[in-house]
């Protein structure tokens, strides 16, 4: 089907289901085709991490955990990974950033990752330096428990972490003396990789770098302290075998497919997500101020004859129906009725549905209350969706 065919389908189906106001959906059918690519291509020996954060809606990461019997989340925030570990008793819960370790101990007291058999069994915490290390060391003795704990290795995103192996060493030394802490391994993330320029040598040599750095890391562990050897994101999961070291890759996003995500290694995936939301207005477009003297805008291009004002607007998002349709930087934005250039010729009218595709799923999934879940031609459910905050 053509897009603008896929896309009055889609608006058909909002209609049915008597939708009126802005709504994130779910393509399913999209969805379970991007789950089947992704497995039919992820490295041998890699098992997949989800990452909760780009999926905020548990029964969107219960299809993607049953797809791939994975039972690894990637967690962010707190509240978040709560809920994760409550509705889903089994998983292993990584944090992907460091925690304060005043912010863990609160966690820790309130019990919110007690497992079966101990209280902070269910979650690893990420170290990313030896004062955290320090912090992390005390926080177990003063609570009397066993902690689980990931150090976080820089691999050339430089976002913090342990710069070089001799640093990780000797943090793998100094850990000898915390009986209370237990090394599961490391973790990297390298999302840079997509963007070196190729004055630098491009994608493929901060790969081969990336890839060599992650397994100087990784010589530094004992046997067994190498349960997690993660790596990746959904821009790079994808282009690594073994070969690389890892025994897991995080992926997230890629299951939707916004579009910072369209890479070469994501060609075979399709969005999946997408905001639709009603247009109130369809007009002829005047510019404040300059009102009947629009037309001087006009010819010199900056300003459209048509327009339309949609309901809300302003998200992290690019427009993709009706044909043409984006925003003007003259007129601006707004998150209430954001003004939205057409071509001359556009076939728009109000009650129409627009469409925009996210750029991120992190966030902008979390922002139109329950996700419309379309599939087979009909909206088949609603998806609640985590808290933000
Ligand atoms: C440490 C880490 N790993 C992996 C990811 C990948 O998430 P996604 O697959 O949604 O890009 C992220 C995202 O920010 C991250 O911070």
């Amino acid at each position: 089907v053509s897009a603008d065919a896929y896309f009055l389908a889609l608006s058909d189906a909002l209609h049915a289901a008597e939708i009126y106001s802005p709504r994130l959906v779910i393509d399913l059918d999209r969805l379970k085709g991007n789950i089947a690519a992704i497995k039919a291509r992820l490295g041998a020996g890699l098992r997949l991490r989800i990452a909760d954060k780009s999926l905020p809606c548990l029964p969107l990461m219960a299809l993607v955990r049953e797809a791939f019997a994975a039972d690894l989340f990637m967690t962010f925030h707190p509240p978040v990974s709560v809920a994760v570990a409550t509705e889903f008793p089994s998983a292993n819960l990584l944090f992907g950033k460091p925690m304060p370790a005043a912010g863990a101990r609160q966690a820790l007291a309130k019990g919110l990752f007690a497992g079966p058999d101990s209280p902070a069994a269910r979650i690893i915490w990420l170290i990313d330096s030896d004062e955290r290390l320090k912090a992390y060391a005390a926080l177990a003795e003063q609570l009397g428990i066993d902690l689980r704990i990931c150090f976080e290795v820089d691999v050339g995103l430089h976002r913090g972490g342990y710069r070089d192996a001799n640093a990780l060493a000797h943090a793998l030394t100094a850990l000898r003396d915390i009986p209370r802490l237990r090394c599961e391994g490391i973790m990297a993330y390298e999302a840079h990789i997509g963007k070196i320029p190729g004055l630098f040598g491009g994608p493929p040599k901060a790969l081969a770098k990336t890839a060599s750095l992650f397994r100087r890391f990784a010589a530094c562990l004992g046997p067994d302290q190498r349960t997690i050897l993660n790596i990746g994101g959904s821009s790079t999961a994808l282009l690594y075998d073994s070969g690389v070291g890892a025994n897991e890759v995080t992926i997230g996003s890629a299951f939707v497919l916004p579009s910072d995500f369209d890479v070469a290694s994501l060609s075979a995936l399709k969005p999946a997500a997408f905001i639709a939301t009603p247009i109130l207005k369809a007009l002829d477009a005047r510019m404040p101020g300059f009102d009947e003297r629009s037309w001087i805008l006009q010819r010199l291009g900056l300003f459209p004859r048509r327009a339309c004002f949609i309901y809300g607007g302003k998200w992290m998002a690019d427009a993709v129906h009706p044909p043409g349709m984006r925003p003007n930087k003259l007129f601006g934005y707004s998150t209430n009725q954001q003004f939205m250039a057409l071509p001359d010729d556009a076939d728009v009218k109000a009650d129409d549905f627009a469409f925009l595709r996210p750029t991120q799923s992190e966030f902008v999934l979390q922002q139109f209350g329950p996700i419309v879940v379309y599939s087979g031609g009909a909206i088949v459910a609603n998806w609640p969706v985590l808290p933000a905050g």
